[in-house]
């Protein structure tokens, strides 16, 4: 679980102070989906970074189940975003020297798995996304939905708890952005994932069982229910567990 008190961010630049976050207070459920949207400048992949230990706030705490990620050391936190937070972005971040899959072992790493492990954990990540036969491929010899395929496939590969997205169709066309959607949300039911995303999407963020809309680095929280599903993520992670690959 997540819980974000009085979160404020200010980047300072010479005589310039920029207030990207103002007192954000934010709690976020383990299987949850939290939708954030509003207008650029706004904060939103600011909150983001806070959220996925990318950087720290100035001024309040981001608990990850009772972890300050705001004062804990840094090699606590490069080892916690390691083993429980994937991340995905518009720009999809491939490596364009690696295949397919040699970037999704990049996630593993750091978790000091063995290289034949790493190998076949990596194929099993990016058949589940569909991209079994792209094992070999660079990322210039892929689309633009299966390049993000495969950063979805490095950002899952370590089972995380927690998934972020910062708008991640924001550079693919209209069917492509509903194929990868698709395949997030599936993912984010069958995995149980605590699953944060940046949106600018409206149709998206009408269907987000919680939306959150950031204006001049202050947060509005807006609960719209959870939609048709017969499950919680909870309940689905109670049923099966975090099994897959
Ligand atoms: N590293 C930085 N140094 C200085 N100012 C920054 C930095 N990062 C962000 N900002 C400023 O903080 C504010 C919030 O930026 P942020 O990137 O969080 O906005 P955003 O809501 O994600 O916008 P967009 O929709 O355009 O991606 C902006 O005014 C931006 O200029
Ligand atoms: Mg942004």
């Amino acid at each position: 679980m997540y819980k974000l008190t009085g979160v404020t961010k200010r980047y300072t630049r010479g005589k310039e102070t920029v207030e990207a976050l103002r007192g954000v207070d934010l709690t976020i459920e383990d299987g949850d989906q939290l939708v954030i949207q509003g207008p650029t400048g706004g904060g939103k992949s600011t909150l983001l970074q806070m959220i996925g230990g990318l950087d720290r706030p100035s001024e309040g705490s981001v608990e990850l189940d009772g972890v300050n990620l705001a004062t804990i050391s840094e090699a606590k936190l490069t080892r916690l975003r390691a083993e429980k937070i994937g991340i995905i972005f518009q720009s999809f971040n491939l490596i364009p020297t690696l295949t397919a899959q040699e970037n999704v072992e990049t996630a593993l790493v750091p978790l000091g798995v063995k290289p034949a492990e790493r190998r076949e954990r990596a194929a099993e990540a990016l058949t589940s996304v569909g991209l079994g036969d792209r094992l070999k491929h660079a990322p210039s010899e892929l689309s633009g939905g299966q390049q993000q395929r495969v950063a979805i496939a490095r950002a899952l590969v370590k089972k995380p708890k927690v998934l972020l997205a910062d708008e991640p169709t924001g550079n693919l066309d209209e069917g492509t952005r509903d194929d990868i959607m698709g395949l997030l949300e599936g993912l984010w039911h069958e995995y149980g994932l605590t699953f944060i995303m940046v949106t600018h999407d409206s149709s998206i963020a009408r269907r987000a069982p919680r939306l959150a809309t950031i204006k001049a680095g202050q947060i509005t929280l807006t609960e719209q229910g959870r939609g048709n599903g017969q499950f919680t993520p909870q309940q689905q992670y109670a049923q099966h567990g975090n099994q897959g690959y």
